[in-house]
């Protein structure tokens, strides 16, 4: 046979009939007749399979006998027009190799379960199914648009560390990082844990943000954007939290709260409609199987201006709506951190359009914002989505050095492990602003699954860290 190399399926589908041929992949299924068999392959390179047709023999039948949904197989033959597969091409197959099979008994993805939390349980192989082949391509494309947004915009990726000995939010939800022997640990003259002994000589955690960093970089190379994982010990088992999820965070010197909202609407919209653009297959698939208003979702989302509304007349709205009748599980008053019940009534029933909410009590939001003149808000942004509520949070910072002081003392925080950070307002201090994207709580959004657990390929949440 003539040698020729191995194409990818998605390549593959798009070739004229005619040549010859090399496929390799997973097999989905297989069935057939007395005279042909059909294997449809897949290798994840597209959500589409391009169908195997087998001629059957009693050579080809021995073979046959030992492919099985799931097995690897590479296929050799003539690309021909195809009559009934739905694609254009299928492979007249000519010689099948076996990799590896796979006994139908014991494979974890049977036709019979496949709800999305029974394949929580198989992580390890659910890359394997359409859905998370789907949701996991799209994942790869999304964070390549993100740098290609950036990049092209002049921002500079700026790698933060993910061991850190502040707490950027001050909500106190770090995982602690050490290599004391817990068994035994060194004990102070006081009794408290004696961190001098530790292996960074003082208490460190994993980082919930790389913000404060970031803003080193922005008042030094104007603009930067960071992309990595970050940790929440929060113990909140909800469809929108992960204890290690994934933050974009961009930070901009001379940015004011409203060149901060512009650029948030403008990021966002780039995202959804680089997935419309480059992940059509990907997406109908996700919402002919899943959401049939995923689509119309997106396209809504490109083709409108987002609210921008002030905390406090956000706050009349929802006290409004439970005058006449709304019900919610928690109050709303000014002052409450909005839930994400609030948030999406705001998005889904009053404006139906995504909400950027600015101007929140200084009280419920983290130190370093810019705090306004009535003393009591802060020039937070918070970007509220429809299905997901908050999808970015962010700021104008604080770059008054006394404010910023003061903010950090009534707190009560730790000054002497934010001196550094600090030094940005002592030093040539200048207006900046910045926000992050929760990396999956986009994904959500783009994918229309409604669990985040569901769109990062190994899930890390509380009592959970197999694989
Ligand atoms: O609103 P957050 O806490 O803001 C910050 O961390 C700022 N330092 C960002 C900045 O201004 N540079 O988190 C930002 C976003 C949220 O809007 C949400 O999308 C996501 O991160 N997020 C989570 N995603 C998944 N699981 C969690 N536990 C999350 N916590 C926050
Ligand atoms: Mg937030």
């Amino acid at each position: 046979m003539k040698e020729v190399s191995r194409k990818k399926v998605k390549d593959l589908l798009e070739l004229q009939a005619g040549e010859d041929v090399l496929a390799k992949g997973w097999v989905r299924t297989k069935r057939g007749n007395k005279e042909i068999a059909f294997i449809a392959l897949n290798d994840g390179s597209t959500i589409k399979n391009i169908q195997i047709v087998v001629d059957k023999n009693p050579e080809t039948e021995a073979v046959l006998a030992k492919i099985t949904t799931g097995a690897c197989i590479a296929v050799r033959g003539k690309l021909v027009e195809s009559v009934g597969s739905g694609q254009k091409v299928e492979i007249h197959a000519e010689q099948i190799e076996i990799y590896g099979t796979c006994d139908p008994m014991r494979y974890p993805l049977q036709k019979k379960d496949t709800s999305m939390e029974y394949l929580r349980t198989v992580a390890h192989m659910r890359p394997r199914t359409n859905t998370f082949g789907a949701v996991l391509r799209l994942r790869s494309q999304m964070a390549y648009a993100i740098h290609d947004y950036f990049h092209s915009k002049g921002f500079a990726y700026l790698n933060t560390p993910l061991i850190t000995t502040a707490d950027a939010e001050g909500a106190g939800q770090m995982f602690q990082v050490t290599t004391l022997d817990l068994n035994n640990v060194p004990k102070d003259k006081k009794g408290q844990v004696d961190y001098s002994k530790d292996f960074f000589g003082k208490q460190a955690s994993l980082t919930v943000s790389g913000q404060l960093e970031g803003e080193l970089g922005a008042t030094a190379l104007g603009e930067i954007y960071t992309f990595g994982p970050t940790f929440r010990a929060e113990n909140s088992n909800t469809p929108r939290h992960l204890a290690e999820f994934w933050m974009i965070e961009p930070e901009m010197a001379f940015y004011d709260i409203k060149d901060n909202m512009d650029l948030a609407e403008d990021f966002i919209k780039y995202l959804v409609r680089y997935a419309l653009d480059n992940c059509l297959d990907d997406i109908t698939f996700l919402n002919d199987r899943y959401d049939n208003e995923l689509i119309e979702r997106l396209r809504g989302v490109v083709d409108t201006d987002f609210v921008r509304l002030e905390y406090t007349d956000g706050i009349a709205i929802l006290e409004q709506a439970v005058k006449d009748g709304v019900k919610f599980e928690y109050p709303v008053y000014w002052g409450v951190d909005l839930q994400s019940e609030h948030e999406r009534f705001l998005v889904e029933q009053h404006f139906r359009k995504p909400v950027i909410l600015t101007g929140y009590p200084k009280d419920i939001k983290a130190f370093y914002m810019k705090q306004n003149e009535d003393g009591k808000t802060v020039r937070a942004m918070d970007v509220l989505f429809p299905k997901i509520g908050e999808i970015i949070g962010g700021s104008e910072r604080e770059a008054d050095l006394e404010k910023l002081e003061g903010r950090i003392n009534e707190l009560g925080m730790s000054r002497r492990s934010l001196e550094w950070y600090i030094d940005t307002r002592r030093f040539g201090s200048c207006p900046h602003s910045g926000f992050g994207l929760g990396f999956e709580r986009l994904l959500l959004f783009i994918t229309g699954m409604s669990n985040i657990r569901d769109v990062i390929p190994f899930p890390r949440t509380p009592k959970n860290a197999e694989f």
